[in-house]
């Protein structure tokens, strides 16, 4: 897979790619991640890359023509699978949505900056709009690390366990149930003994059920979604 993520503050994203999974990913040639400052792209003299909205009010806009002149850059030496724009307006993400991502071939990010994008852009090069929760950040970057992060370790080979990303909260639509580690005892809180029994079926048996407990009490929202969906099926 490979990532261009057009952004105004490339060193914001250098250190989330350049440490741990995301690194590493990237070392086993899983994936590749490049960044594009898009000043390169203004012909202002000031590499100017905020322009003033029409009709006034507070709050400037990322200039249009950068913004185009980098997108259709990057469209000239490849075919994307999305051109996706990080805006708190946009999809909530979750787990289905970086599944979905995961087995694209080439991904384009756009990081949104000050007021937005000009509405143009985003009706004739934008695919996909996507938030990563409902607050405001400074800009996109964070959340286009985030997008990223969630989709990249979904490559297969990227985690050393292959299993380990299908146990993960969210996966199955059930959160992820409690884990222990050494000592068995610490402090007189025992670790559950069905997980000292080495009695793999009735742990994993043990193991749903605390997922089951833990999202019917914490996100009983996803079960509800996981029971609607199945009686759609039939
Ligand atoms: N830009 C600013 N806030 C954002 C959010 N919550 N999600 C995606 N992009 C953003």
């Amino acid at each position: 897979m490979r990532i261009d993520i057009i952004t105004v503050l490339p060193q914001l994203l250098e250190s989330p790619f350049s440490a741990s999974i995301l690194k590493r990913a990237q070392t086993k040639g899983l994936v590749e991640v490049h960044l594009h400052d898009l000043r390169k792209y203004s012909t202002n003299k000031h590499a100017q890359v905020d322009d003033y909205q029409y009709g006034g009010g507070a709050g400037m806009v990322m200039a249009l023509e950068p913004v185009v002149a980098a997108i259709e850059d990057l469209q000239g030496q490849r075919n994307y699978d999305e051109v996706i724009y990080l805006t708190p307006d946009g999809t909530t993400l979750d787990q289905r949505m970086a599944n979905r991502l995961s087995v694209q071939n080439n991904l384009m990010l756009l990081c949104g900056h000050y007021k937005g994008i000009d509405e143009r852009i985003r009706e004739h090069f934008i695919t996909k709009e996507i938030s990563i929760g409902d607050y405001v950040l400074s800009g996109g970057e964070l959340a286009a690390a985030v997008l990223a992060d969630s989709i990249i370790r979904l490559i297969p080979g990227v985690l050393n366990d292959g299993t380990s990303a299908l146990t993960d909260s969210f996966q199955d639509d059930l959160l992820a149930p409690p884990v222990y580690t050494r000592p068995a005892e610490y402090r007189g809180w025992p670790v559950p003994e069905i997980l000292l029994s080495g009695n793999t079926p009735a742990i994993e048996e043990w193991r749903h059920q605390k997922a089951l407990e833990r999202t019917q009490k914490r996100r009983p929202d996803l079960l509800k979604r996981q029971s609607s969906e199945e009686g759609g099926k039939i």
